[in-house]
């Protein structure tokens, strides 16, 4: 599989809460490939959390940096790299996933997903007074585009073992 992948990425995608870090770091070991987070690496270029970003500099600053820190991660493949949820929003950024990367979603369901995200305020999108609804306004504008990845992956309530299992299996 290594092989095959020559210096093309894995690339994960999908909602916050859906897995992508803690899938993406098993995954990773099982194929001796290095992980990669994509908000770590924004973080750590910026010298600040994505949520003193989003606060001080607004969501298109963001949405900006995200973009050239793929657009370079990408270059630095093979490795497997967990995007942040709107990532896959830029069309920019999915071109450049499909060429240097195979695209795979996790995708979860509502409930699945706002129990852990509940779980952690690192989150500046659900930082408001209806969070549930933040989060269902999200998944129907954004489902549809995960959805180009080029797998998906669909791990309802399933240990991340199971998912990286299936990951692999159909790769
Ligand atoms: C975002 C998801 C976050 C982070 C930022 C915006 C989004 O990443 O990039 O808070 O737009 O869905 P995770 O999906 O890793 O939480």
């Amino acid at each position: 599989l290594v092989e095959v992948l020559g210096s093309r990425s894995i690339v994960l995608v999908g909602i916050m809460g859906c897995g992508k870090s803690t899938v993406g770091k098993r995954l990773a070991h099982r194929l001796g490939l290095e992980f990669v987070d994509a908000d770590s690496e924004i973080e750590r270029a910026a010298n600040m959390t994505v949520s003193e970003i989003f606060a001080e500099h607004g969501e298109r600053y963001f949405r900006s940096g995200e973009e050239r820190v793929i657009a370079r991660l990408l270059r630095e493949g093979p490795q497997v790299l967990a995007t942040g949820g709107g990532a896959f929003m830029s069309a920019a950024t999915r071109e450049e996933i499909a060429e240097h990367g195979v695209s795979i979603w996790l995708k979860v369901d509502f409930d699945t997903v706002m129990a852990r995200v509940r779980r952690r305020a690192t989150r500046p999108l659900l930082q408001n007074p209806d969070p549930e609804g933040t989060m269902r306004n999200l998944l129907s504008e954004r489902e549809p585009v995960y959805a180009r990845a080029s797998l998906t992956v669909t791990s309802r309530d399933v240990p991340h073992e199971a998912v990286v299992n299936q990951i692999i299996d159909a790769l």
